[in-house]
């Protein structure tokens, strides 16, 4: 049965109706669908074809092209691996496989006791923290094998885990709420820029160096 209850298709209206055009909600309402249903299914998605004007094959298209959206359930909390050069030659691919083999899974799969998915992805633009692993959306910087591993036996003891640069590891669904635009008011725990994405700024100001517009 489907989870899209009146209160869900009242919070999809209220998304369409942030924008000037309401199809531009479209990104967002599926994230909301994902922290109902902890995917993209196809009720969610014929309810926002229908909000929206659009046709299911439009929903699904933008669904199906960007990596965020899930068209399968998933697990609890979603791993992903930097597996872009620069965290691979930092220790990326060895966190992945770290992962890989503590879990019993491949990129793409699911833990049999639905607390994981994982999966590789690409540049997160943490570079300068590398290598990253993102736990549902938040960043777990400078990882490695065994650090990875114990967040992992953490959060599926229950012990909290808290990123450096982040709010504390809930879940991938209400994660997904947030990124639909329903602030949980837990955006300004940890540090939002760490000491290393700082250096710039620093190394410019102690030089007097100003950016010039033309
Ligand atoms: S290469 Fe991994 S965050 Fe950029």
């Amino acid at each position: 049965m489907s989870a899209i209850d009146e209160r869900t298709m009242a919070e999809l209206q209220e998304i369409a109706q942030r924008y000037p055009q309401p199809r531009s909600g479209l990104m967002p309402m599926l994230h909301l669908l994902q922290s109902v249903e902890g995917y993209v299914s196809d009720a969610g998605a014929e309810a926002v074809a229908e909000l929206l004007g659009l046709t299911v094959a439009q929903v699904l298209g933008v669904a199906t092209f960007y990596t965020q959206y899930r068209r399968q359930p998933g697990g609890k909390h979603q791993v992903g691996i930097c597996a872009t050069a620069l965290c691979a030659v930092m220790g990326g691919d060895a966190v992945y496989q770290a992962v890989s083999d503590h879990l019993g899974i491949e990129d793409g799969q699911t833990s049999e006791d639905g607390l994981f998915s994982l999966e590789r992805v690409e540049c997160n633009a943490a570079c300068d923290f590398a290598p990253v692993m993102m736990l549902n959306w938040e960043f777990m910087d400078n990882m490695t094998p065994e650090k990875a591993v114990k967040i992992l036996e953490d959060l599926a003891a229950g012990r909290e885990v808290q990123p450096r640069r982040g709010a504390k590891i809930t879940s991938w669904q209400e994660n997904e709420r947030v990124l639909a635009g329903f602030y949980d008011g837990r955006a300004d725990e940890g540090i939002s820029a760490g000491e290393p994405s700082l250096r710039g700024k620093k190394a410019a100001e102690e030089r007097g160096w100003k950016g010039e517009s033309k």
